[in-house]
């Protein structure tokens, strides 16, 4: 662990704020300005601080709704940005290479206990990457005004609630849904953390034209991986040769991220596993079973990375209330997807 970290002191400090004691009822959702955000990820007040928060003209941020492929996508930037220079890369997590904005271990009040990692976004060199989830109307205006780059991920919005649902059973974070009819009611009414998917997907979509924003999709990414990184290389101003693009390509495949501890999330999630059930906890610690089964039994972060897992999930009156639901919100907008 120390290892891959980098040091001790950053485990302490993962531990300190993702592994909080859990039970269901410890999952604190709360709603800020019409979105659900859990209070262990972030605070009202680390929301509120966003309205003044200052970007830089340099910045480069990744942005998307859950599960849309911001991993992978934030790793192809990381690596755009570092020249593909895969040593380098592979001396620090993503996580920190590519920091979480709105995530209080970065910025809020559990990095305030912490003061050598308090301002770990704002000491960053530049140019920085960060990643956020927030929708328009919550991303800092300083992003916008300063016209940092943003390079923003969708993906068809039926596996994004698959991958989601599975999301909420593995993630110690979010609420664990009561079954899966539960869960897909909650996406397709927008009552769900970080909000009304299509809302989230509009804001930027009806920024595409500007010249300091990239709208790609997940879709495009597991069609053709080198046209995207060429694209987003091109965005950012870097000029890389072919060797180096291939490079990226290699390292950002499904493969290559699940097996490198420097880009597969769990490391994070292992830290602070969602506990199973008593029930299964009771026989789980009576038959030895280890946090890397208990892991296992969760699920992974790296999951399927595939287009279209829905429809192993997807009733077909799902489907069809989801098709008119998508049809009627992306009305007008020439947002389409493929599934
Ligand atoms: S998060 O928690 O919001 O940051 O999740 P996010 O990274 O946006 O989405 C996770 C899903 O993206 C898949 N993924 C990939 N797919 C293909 N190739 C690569 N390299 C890759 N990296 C991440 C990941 O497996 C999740 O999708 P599902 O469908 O659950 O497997």
């Amino acid at each position: 662990m120390e290892e891959v970290l980098g040091s001790e002191r950053m485990k302490e400090l993962v531990e300190q704020a993702v592994s909080i004691p859990q039970t269901e009822e410890e999952v604190v959702m709360y709603e800020y300005k019409g979105v659900m955000y859990p209070m262990r990820l972030c605070t009202p007040s680390l929301l509120q601080a966003m309205e003044t928060w200052e970007a830089r003209p340099e910045d480069i941020f990744v942005v998307s709704y859950a599960k849309a492929g911001t991993t992978w996508i934030q790793e192809v930037v990381s690596a755009i940005a570092n020249k593909g220079d895969l040593e380098k890369l592979n001396k620090s997590h993503t996580f920190f290479r590519v920091p979480f904005l709105e995530f209080k271990f970065f910025m809020g009040s559990v990095a305030l206990q912490v003061p050598e990692v308090h301002t770990i976004v704002d000491k960053m060199k530049s140019p920085r990457t960060i990643k956020s989830h927030l929708p328009g109307h919550l991303l800092p205006p300083d992003v916008l005004e300063k016209k940092a780059r943003i390079v923003y991920v969708a993906r068809n919005p039926k596996d994004l609630c698959v991958s989601y649902y599975h999301f909420h059973i593995m993630n110690p974070q979010l609420p664990t849904p009561k079954s899966w009819n539960e869960f897909f009611e909650h996406f397709y009414t927008g009552k769900i953390t970080f909000g009304a998917w299509w809302e989230h997907y509009l804001f930027y979509w009806n920024l595409r034209h500007e010249p300091n924003v990239l709208f790609v999709k997940f879709e495009e990414m597991k069609k053709n991986l080198k046209a995207v990184v060429e694209k987003v290389a091109t965005f950012l101003g870097y000029t890389l040769s072919d060797d180096v693009i291939n490079r990226i390509v290699d390292h950002c495949s499904f493969a290559s991220m699940k097996k490198n501890p420097m880009t597969n999330p769990d490391l994070m999630f292992g830290v602070a596993q969602k506990p199973l059930d008593p029930q299964r906890k009771e026989k789980a610690a009576n038959d030895g079973v280890t946090l890397e089964k208990q892991k296992q039994e969760k699920g992974a972060f790296m999951r399927k990375g595939k287009v279209g897992d829905w429809r192993n999930h997807f009733t077909v009156a799902q489907n069809e209330a989801f098709d008119a639901s998508v049809q009627e919100k992306l009305a007008g907008s020439g947002l389409t997807f493929d599934y």
